[in-house]
């Protein structure tokens, strides 16, 4: 109830100078300057990921935490120190994450949570379970039950090509899993009142039924009772869930109720958004197709839609950009650069070339467009490789091997 009351409290009530920004599951509006992750983690009362976190990850590891750790677009978390302490003391965690199918195809914002995933699952070596909204699509999208559910598979083959392991990854439909999945949700939804929902969420009275009980349906998976068969039994396995801020109401009460449950707290690590092609005002949407890069897109299309749409931060005028260089801040390129370009010395060459004016918005659109088009080949092929079989192995309720 705290974390929650609090919550809602802050975010009706923006600060003097502060702008006003509406992030919800389902919507992010940010002021004019982008989102103000600042505000987010006061607002909803989590912790910033600060060095000394990750100096720990790395001791406990022995691995380097991933470099989006470090660039802090995964920067927010809770309860990551317990987990740490849990983990050394010999009781590991398994992952919890998930995906809304509402598009045939993967785009490149959707990636980040799931190689971000993939990084924790090698670091760690736990298991993990993916929920495939179909049943959210449904009541929230303009869908039928059976093409969520055929998105939901289609988006599974995306995430296999991701590169989980088989042995160690369970990924489920909603709508198919449900007979398991039902008296966890049962549990909560006896515990968590139309008041509590209504506040994390904003809901109104005009919104269906599903909608209003569908928290208690992502929050399920966030408790190892969730998964009799995929985790033995094991009923007290601690939880870590990585996820876009944006989802963070969700859990919030999920851990509101856990306690009251004889459960234990899902931890948390929360990235930032991926900004669209047209500015850092929003993230990107699968169904706005100039504003996404899809996983699909060939390397002609990602270079159209890099040149003709990526907001530049340049200068207006030659002499103006040579002037004043670029504002790196606002620059699209430079930005998705930040997330996919894994070399550092590069990415600082091309802040410094590019930010005091040397280099032009041209040459850096360029590397960007060389670097998506590796990503998306890379992928294409293994996505290509992704078999009926091995969709069904990762799908099928089974122990995992852990
Ligand atoms: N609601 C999320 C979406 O629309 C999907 C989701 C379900 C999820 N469970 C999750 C995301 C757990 C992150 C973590 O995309």
């Amino acid at each position: 109830m705290a974390e929650d009351a609090a919550a809602v409290a802050a975010a009706a009530a923006p600060a003097e100078g502060e702008s006003s920004q509406n992030i919800t599951p389902w919507d992010v509006e940010a002021g004019d300057d982008g989102v103000d992750y600042e505000k987010l983690v006061r607002d909803f009362g989590s912790s910033h990921i600060d060095d000394d976190l990750l100096d720990r990850m790395e001791r406990v590891t022995g691995k380097k935490v991933h470099h989006w750790l470090r660039k802090k677009i995964f920067f927010s978390h809770r309860d990551l120190g317990e987990m740490l302490d849990l983990y050394e003391a010999g009781k590991p965690f398994y992952l919890y994450t998930g995906r809304g199918p509402s598009s045939g195809s993967l785009h490149f914002g959707h990636l980040l949570p799931f190689l971000f995933t993939k990084y924790l699952q090698e670091a760690f070596d736990v298991p993990l379970v993916i929920q495939l909204t179909d049943d959210e699509k449904f009541l929230w999208k303009d869908l039928t039950l059976e093409e969520a559910n055929y998105l939901a598979y289609e988006n599974a083959k995306d995430i296999i090509a991701v590169g989980f392991d088989p042995k160690k990854t369970f990924i489920f439909s909603n709508i198919d899993y449900m007979g398991h999945l039902y008296e966890t949700v049962l549990r909560i939804q006896k515990k968590v009142t139309l008041n509590q929902v209504k506040g994390a969420f904003g809901m109104t009275e005009s919104m269906s039924i599903g909608q209003h009980s569908f928290p208690a349906i992502q929050a399920a998976p966030s408790f190892s009772s969730a998964f009799a068969i995929p985790l033995r039994g094991q009923t007290d396995l601690p939880c870590l869930i990585p996820c876009a801020i944006d989802q963070d109401p969700y859990f919030r009460v999920t851990r509101d109720v856990a306690p009251r449950l004889g459960f234990r707290k899902p931890g948390l690590i929360h990235s930032k958004f991926f900004p669209a092609l047209q500015g850092a005002q929003t993230k990107m949407s699968a169904s706005s197709e100039t504003s996404s890069i899809f996983l699909t897109d060939t390397p002609d299309i990602i270079k159209t839609k890099v040149m003709k749409y990526a907001f530049s931060g340049g200068g207006e005028t030659l002499e103006e950009h040579r002037k004043n260089g670029a504002n790196l801040e606002v620059d699209i390129s430079y930005q998705w650069l930040r997330f996919f370009l894994d070399d550092d010395e590069k990415l600082e060459h091309i802040a410094e070339e590019y930010g005091s004016g040397r280099m032009m918005t041209g040459e850096v659109k360029q590397t960007l467009v060389d670097v998506l088009s590796d990503i998306v080949l890379k992928f294409q092929a293994d996505r290509a490789k992704v078999s009926d079989e091995i969709l069904a192995e990762f799908m099928s309720v089974r122990p995992l091997d852990f």
